[in-house]
């Protein structure tokens, strides 16, 4: 194992009927003046936001709403959002939603104290020094950024698809009451639950050995997502498998499972091109690449594809040829996907074949390597782009 150091200051809050205690958290937490930031209507429809602002009114919390962030959320409302913070002095960011409202609010509060342009910490040329505090009330399972330090923006010119990290962006508290959760339709279900899944793949493939603490926790969630999220697809009211799902999709992203490992994120890279290019669904584009990317690079280390065959997917061990095992262990999880409604192929998803070269130069490797399992050219990238465009069960 690596020497690391971990920081997860965020408070969660969980259980039912958690969002009326969202006025009482944000004075904890010292705010006075908020920006009330959600999507495109869903939390508005379920009284969702209302509740919220109940609570807010409570506490004497004054409030300023921006609604209409998109999935895949863009650079447009963060401008909106910096200017308004500034001319209204508001100190504190609420998100009240997923993964794309919780990150267009992390990129205001990096913004909002910043000379400059807050796209400079997502192009890599600064790094955040100060961000006002973020909350959450988190309506879907699935990015993790209620627990994380991440953000990720679509900048439109140019459809640039990038992220940025900070101890800063974690929120202070989040909000988790998975009744929020039963509202999703069975496609945005599945789409979490793929992203769910992916953090703990790009944490479990790793160089690093003696690790079994981390692959054991990294083990317990993907079980814990294979059992469950067939469960609520059939029965989308079934609270306490949502309230599994929910606190893997946290325990997944807070990065417990990823500590003293080398993790990989490649397939993050790749998978991005294509949300920003299609404005597909993140985990709908995860789906299509993970088990490409697995495809690609088993070969690198088939024991550890082997085991997470044996301890996941409950394959029988090949001990004449692992890489039997290993293969198996794949096609175990492109089924499983499949089987809960996500795309397997460029087809399916509405992605296209023709698109890989412009795919691989907006990913923007020129001639280095990327990736900490295994170090990928833009030829490898563009070969598991191929890979998925052809994909079959
Ligand atoms: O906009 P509304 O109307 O609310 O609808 C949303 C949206 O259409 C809907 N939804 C959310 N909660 C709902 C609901 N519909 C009914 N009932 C509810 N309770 O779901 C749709 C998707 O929402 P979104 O916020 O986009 O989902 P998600 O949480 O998957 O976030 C995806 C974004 O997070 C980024 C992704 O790249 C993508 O841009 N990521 C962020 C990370 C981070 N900050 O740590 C890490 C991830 O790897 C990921 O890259
Ligand atoms: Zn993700």
């Amino acid at each position: 194992m690596e020497n690391f150091q971990f920081y997860s200051p965020t408070e969660f809050v969980f259980g039912k009927d958690a969002e009326m205690q969202t006025g009482r958290y944000i004075k904890k937490y010292g705010g006075t003046r908020v920006l009330l930031v959600y999507g495109g209507g869903s939390a508005v429809r379920s009284g969702l936001i209302a509740r919220v602002k109940k609570s807010l009114a409570a506490e004497g919390i004054a409030c300023t709403e921006m609604g209409g962030v998109k999935p895949n959320p863009r650079d447009d409302l963060v401008y909106a959002g910096i200017e308004k913070c500034r001319a209204e002095h508001l100190d504190f960011l609420l998100a009240v939603g997923g993964g794309s409202v919780i990150d267009t609010s992390k990129a205001i509060a990096a913004g909002v104290p910043y000379p400059g342009d807050f796209w400079d910490f997502y192009a890599g040329k600064a790094d955040i020094g100060a961000a006002l505090p973020v909350g959450t009330v988190l309506t879907i399972a699935a990015a993790g950024s209620e627990g994380s330090g991440d953000s990720v923006i679509t900048k439109m010119e140019g459809g640039l698809k990038r992220g940025t990290g900070s101890d800063l962006l974690r929120p202070r508290f989040s909000i988790m009451n998975p009744a929020l959760t039963c509202s999703l339709p069975a496609y945005q279900t599945a789409c979490g639950a793929t992203d769910i899944m992916a953090h703990v793949f790009e944490r479990y493939f790793t160089n690093t050995t003696e690790v079994e603490i981390t692959d054991r926790l990294c083990e317990a969630v993907l079980l814990t997502m294979i059992r469950e999220t067939p469960r609520v697809i059939a029965q989308p009211d079934l609270y306490d498998a949502r309230a599994n799902i929910m606190w893997a999709g946290t325990v997944a992203h807070t990065n417990i499972c990823g500590v003293g490992r080398a993790q990989d994120w490649n397939s993050h890279g790749i998978e991005h091109e294509l949300s920003a290019r299609y404005d597909c669904a993140h985990g709908a584009g995860l789906a299509v690449i993970m088990p490409a990317w697995m495809e690609f690079v088993c070969t690198h280390n088939v024991m550890r594809f082997a085991q997470m065959a044996v301890r996941v997917w409950g394959c029988e061990m090949d001990f004449a040829q692992p890489e039997n095992t290993a293969r198996a262990g794949i096609r175990c999880f492109r089924q499983f996907l499949h089987s809960i409604g996500m795309p397997i192929n460029f087809a399916e998803l509405g992605a296209k074949e023709e698109d890989i070269p412009k795919l691989v130069e907006t990913f923007g490797i020129g001639d280095g390597r990327t990736g900490g399992f295994v170090a990928l050219s833009a030829d490898d990238i563009a070969e598991i782009y191929r890979i998925a465009a052809h994909a079959a069960l």
